[in-house]
């Protein structure tokens, strides 16, 4: 009897005891949300490269780039703490409150991986990549081009049409007038 009463009594508390656990775990655990793992942007535009974050206490954001040559440091801060932005990206690089960068000015090289480190206090991190490619020509610009080159076929075609009609009618009345003239001469030399 005693047995069972204990684990009857116990149950709910030891329940509770887990869940408790669970849910601090839940809490404390850093998320970082990307709103897009890829972006393409032609040289010289700006990105913003967006991220969010939930984390408890002061997060310390660090960002890093990774290509074919290597990793290379871009920024590590602490919103309104301190704020570390290494040489190379010193004068295009705007960090914000919740985890985004902007780099202004895009080079080719810039083309790579952008990783975002979250830690917290505790110690414990989390990571996000996101996809950077840098494009020489706007693709809305070759979307002009070939809309362009459309238009300008178009009216080369009507031209092309219009002449040979205007050819066409030029030379019927020539021959219509050349046909009706005579006539008329001698209907009105008649008189005389
Ligand atoms: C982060 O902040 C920047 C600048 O204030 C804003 O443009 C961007 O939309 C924000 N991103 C997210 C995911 O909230
Ligand atoms: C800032 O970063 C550079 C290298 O990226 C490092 O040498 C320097 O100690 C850092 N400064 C602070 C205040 O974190």
């Amino acid at each position: 009897m005693w047995p069972l009463r204990n684990w009857n009594t116990h149950t709910p508390i030891l329940l509770l005891a887990v869940l408790s656990i669970g849910l601090c775990h839940l809490t404390q655990a850093i998320t970082i949300t990307t709103t897009e793992y890829s972006l393409i942007k032609p040289v010289q535009e700006d990105v913003l490269i967006s991220v969010g974050f939930e984390c408890r206490g002061t997060p310390t954001i660090q960002w890093a780039f990774m290509s074919a040559r290597g990793r290379r440091d871009i920024a590590v801060w602490q919103p309104g703490v301190y704020s570390n932005i290494s040489e190379y990206y010193e004068d295009r690089l705007q960090t914000h409150t919740n985890g985004s960068i902007t780099l202004s000015d895009l080079r080719l090289p810039d083309s790579g991986v952008y990783v975002v480190t979250v830690s917290d206090s505790t110690g414990s991190s989390k990571d996000a990549t996101i996809i950077l490619k840098v494009t020489e020509v706007l693709y809305e610009d070759l979307q002009y081009l070939s809309v362009f080159a459309t238009v300008l076929g178009a009216m080369a075609g009507f031209l092309m049409i219009s002449m040979w009609l205007l050819d066409k009618v030029y030379r019927r009345v020539k021959a219509w007038q050349q046909t009706r003239l005579p006539e008329h001469d001698a209907t009105e030399l008649q008189p005389l």
